[in-house]
């Protein structure tokens, strides 16, 4: 009875409903088990080689028309056909905005129903293109997740997720990436609600919502220099 309630969770309401009956668990090792490997470079002499002559990579995904992720209860395994999924199934409990250690995709995928800008970069990736990334992220938009993933490749081991689309890179192209968050973010199914996460574990910096609230959802999106 509980498990179904999860799947029919679309709103706020809901949500408040689910918190209840959960306790305010997050269950977070359900989705990942704790372990370093998702966020340690072991190899940190022998990086992966930044590229600039590679062309950073945009895939925009086509979702049926009103397509709905659904919020899966703890008790379900969810797969992704993709490494670095563009949308999809998740869980009903999401971080607040911010960067952190790690977050499973099973939670930023709700993010990104909220409207945000997902950054992740791989633990061996280059730390000058990473900071830099980090950097133009927290700049353009509040409502954003960064945490590493080792399921991006070597070739390009950056990367920037919204609805429905990704722009993977292997150096940090500044133009693609302010394009891609002013015209990608806020979108998504809610990509425009007022609306925080419900947990902090692993949070490293929580984001700012500069200006008059339009980093947070409302208006157009701007990047600060
Ligand atoms: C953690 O990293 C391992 C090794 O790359 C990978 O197989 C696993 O799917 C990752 N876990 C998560 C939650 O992303």
């Amino acid at each position: 009875m509980m498990w179904r309630l999860c799947s029919l969770l679309f709103n706020d309401v809901d949500l408040i409903v689910l918190i209840l009956v959960f306790d305010l668990q997050t269950n977070l090792t359900v989705d990942w088990d704790m372990s370093p490997v998702n966020h340690t470079c072991y190899h940190p002499e022998n990086r992966f080689p930044v590229d600039d002559s590679l062309a950073p990579l945009l895939q925009c995904d086509r979702l049926p028309p009103r397509y709905v992720p659904g919020h899966l209860c703890m008790s379900e395994r969810i797969h992704y056909p993709d490494n670095v999924p563009t949308h999809g199934d998740h869980r009903p409990l999401w971080p607040v905005f911010g960067e952190y250690i790690f977050v499973p995709r099973e939670r930023w995928l709700h993010n990104i129903e909220h409207g945000a800008v997902v950054m992740l970069y791989h633990p061996c990736a280059h730390p000058a293109e990473v900071a830099k990334l980090k950097k133009l992220v927290k700049s353009c938009i509040g409502k954003h997740v960064i945490t590493p993933s080792t399921l991006l490749t070597p070739e390009r081991p950056l990367a920037l997720v919204a609805w429905s689309c990704r722009l993977l890179m292997s150096s940090v192209d500044e133009d693609a990436a302010r394009g891609f968050i002013q015209q990608r973010g806020h979108k998504g199914p809610e990509g425009t609600y007022r609306k925080e996460g419900q947990f902090t574990f692993g949070l490293l910096q929580q984001a700012t919502m500069t200006g008059n609230g339009a980093q947070f959802g409302y208006s157009r999106i701007q990047c600060v220099p």
